[in-house]
């Protein structure tokens, strides 16, 4: 298994674990012992993350065409055809994904937009009501704010950077993404990052920020630090859908955007 399927997979097991141990009542129950033993299981280094161009040839088979293209399931998954994986190729896989049962209630897969060599990527958590509509992420309320932060705040505009989500789907009634739903979806945003490969990622909120830096600290205690994805650094700020609820928090983002400003033109 390659280096961060298996991460993620112990992170989710490790977070569906904690989950039913901490529910009222707990569904199972852990001994210190275990709890411990578990929380010290990590990635071993000699794990090899093959890069994805790397793929050999013999594992993978050629892509049909757009017709006959068949949905990426669990059973049967998207297969990487040969040759360097690109954006566009993801988005398709993303258009015919039915790996979770998110598809059946989606408008549109939100793959993610901007500059495919953009210095910055922002991720967010999942698709809302406005994104769905679109196929289109951060368009919503959360993300006029975004927007602005972009645009007033750093003095760039959308198109310099790319903005996508953890989930490519929308969760019905804007619920967090569960830890199935992430683990199915997270390959493409992995696949994504790997082939913009920016001077830097921000986590926007907990989801992206967990699933990326596979912990589950609090947003207050990673944000104000920089953390580095695979090489990459990166700075976890609030959500914009959080700081329309607490406007007071802004100006802690506005903290976090100008460290990246300095970092982006060091
Ligand atoms: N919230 C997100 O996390 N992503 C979007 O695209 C929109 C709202």
């Amino acid at each position: 298994m390659e280096k961060d399927a298996y991460a993620s997979l112990v992170h989710q097991i490790k977070t569906i674990l904690k989950k039913n141990a901490r529910g009222k009542p707990p569904l199972i129950r852990l001994s210190r012992e275990t709890a411990a033993l578990l929380e010290s299981v990590t990635v071993p280094d000699t794990m090899q993350k093959p890069h994805l161009e790397e793929v050999s040839v013999e594992s993978v088979s050629e892509s049909p065409p757009d017709n006959e293209k068949a949905a990426c399931t669990v059973e049967s998954p998207c297969i990487q055809s040969a040759g360097p994986d690109s954006l566009a190729k993801i988005s398709a896989e993303i258009s015919a994904c039915k790996k979770c049962p998110l598809y059946a209630t989606r408008l549109h897969t939100v793959a993610g937009e901007g500059n495919p060599s953009a210095s910055l990527v922002f991720v967010g958590e999942a698709p809302g009501a406005s994104e769905d509509r679109q196929g289109r992420p951060f368009v919503g309320r959360a993300g006029q704010l975004l927007t602005d932060i972009i645009s007033k705040g750093m003095k760039m505009s959308r198109d310099d950077v790319f903005i996508c989500n953890v989930l490519k789907c929308r969760p019905p009634e804007n619920r967090v993404p569960n830890p199935e739903e992430i683990m199915y979806c997270e390959p493409y945003l992995l696949r994504q990052l790997d082939l913009i490969r920016p001077k830097v990622i921000c986590a926007l909120g907990a989801v992206a920020a967990h699933t990326l830096l596979k912990n589950d600290l609090t947003i207050s205690r990673l944000r104000g630090e920089w953390h580095t994805y695979h090489g990459i650094a990166l700075r976890v700020t609030y959500h914009p859908a959080y700081l329309l609820r607490n406007p007071a928090d802004k100006v802690k983002t506005w903290d976090d955007v100008k460290e990246i400003l300095q970092f982006l033109n060091a």
